[in-house]
């Protein structure tokens, strides 16, 4: 899976459909350094695009349907015609994404062309990593390839994001399919999601991130994901605004004791991370590790204890990592939560000593089996 590459899966193509392709674009997944459910509160945060990608290789058909085979589900396949109202598809998951993004690109006035396409990527699944909005992203390219219409970058994350909203069902924010748009080679982007303006944070050169999956498989993911966008719109609520951006740390100290419990530390959680990831953007691009590690490891103390979305074996994972890497590695989970990955930002000459505690103790702490990805931040699709 990771050997993937545009010439893998332009030979996959030819495979499968007899001919060659006329070309392959990629899309990648992301890692969030810092700013956890932030996104969708009109706050910040501070991802990566990573060297981990969906391809798909095309050729254009001379009729207005998509016929699509998905490598990563036994080369299962599907045909959709262009032109019908896209419905979904509740048997198989896959087919809603290209329905979904078919959807939302013909709204935006996109005529589209038909085409055949091999679907393969190597962003792991259910990690945490975005490899749904890798998917988006690159078919958004791909369709648009086909049919040789343009799309600004911004807004082909915005149709991403309006597809898994409205066709798939989760109701995530823009971060991931915005970082898979326009993420930048060595760089982490810090992203405004008020204004979706972004700011270029370039990795210190001889800084690495290791990304940990916990083996911990997500669950509940949707829901209680969306339950906490819920909370959070409540809090907002409350102080008669419609996106906690609007809100001040003071204001919400303030009203501690008013507000029930729940929406309170739902809100600290979002307020503080904000700053949090301010502070870690200004401490990455001045190369101030101790300044990256504090807010990395209160991020993560957050995410346990006010937005509740840590499991156990993840707070074990991030000790482990944090204790080995004795002052000179920050860790914190990233993504939506309920399992996943933790992510560790360390100077490459510490990353071997993080690796071999995960190796010895984590297994032995938890019971679950951990895999060690050690990725670049990369170039987004456009
Ligand atoms: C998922 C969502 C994002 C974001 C994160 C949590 O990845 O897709 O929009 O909300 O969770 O930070």
């Amino acid at each position: 899976m990771t050997t993937l590459s545009a010439a893998r899966v332009s030979e996959l193509f030819e495979a499968s459909f007899g001919f060659k392709p006329v070309t392959t674009v990629k899309a990648p997944g992301r890692v969030n350094i810092i700013g956890e459910h932030t996104d969708y509160n009109g706050g910040f945060v501070l991802p990566a695009a990573i060297n981990y990608n969906t391809f798909i290789a095309l050729a254009p058909r001379d009729d207005r349907q998509l016929h699509l085979v998905a490598y990563n589900f036994d080369n299962a396949s599907c045909v959709v015609d262009l032109d019908a109202v896209q419905q979904h598809d509740a048997a198989e998951s896959w087919p809603n994404y290209v329905r979904g993004v078919v959807q939302e690109l013909r709204k935006k006035g996109f005529t589209l062309a038909g085409g055949d396409l091999y679907i393969a990527g190597n962003v792991p699944a259910g990690a945490g990593l975005s490899s749904s909005a890798s998917l988006e992203i690159a078919l958004i390219r791909a369709l648009l390839a086909l049919s040789g219409e343009a799309v600004d970058p911004t807004e082909a994350a915005l149709i991403g994001q309006a597809a898994e909203n409205h066709f798939v069902g989760c109701n995530c924010g823009i971060m991931d399919q915005l970082i898979s748009a326009r993420g930048q080679e060595n760089s982490a982007l810090l992203i405004d999601c008020q204004d979706l303006s972004v700011r270029p944070v370039p990795m210190p050169a001889d800084w690495e991130i290791l990304i940990v999956h916990s083996g911990v498989k997500r669950g509940l993911v949707d829901s209680e994901y969306n339950q906490r966008r819920q909370q959070c719109e409540t809090a907002a609520a409350f102080f008669g605004q419609t996106s906690l951006r609007a809100v001040e740390l003071a204001q919400l100290l303030a009203a501690e004791g008013e507000l029930d419990e729940l929406s309170f530390r739902r809100a600290r959680h979002v307020l503080t991370e904000n700053a949090r990831t301010l502070a870690a953007a200004e401490a990455l691009a001045a190369g101030d590790l101790p300044a990256l590690i504090k807010v990395m490891v209160e991020s993560h103390a957050s995410m346990c204890d006010d937005f509740n979305i840590t499991t156990p074996a993840i707070d074990s994972l991030v000790d482990i990592l944090v204790e080995a890497g004795a002052g000179k590695a920050g860790a914190r989970m990233t993504g939506g939560g309920f399992g996943g990955c933790v992510v560790a930002v360390a100077p490459a000459a510490v990353i071997p000593q993080l690796i071999a505690a995960v190796e010895t103790k984590y297994q032995a702490r938890t019971g679950c089996i951990p895999t060690l990805i050690r990725a670049k931040a990369s170039a987004g699709a456009f």
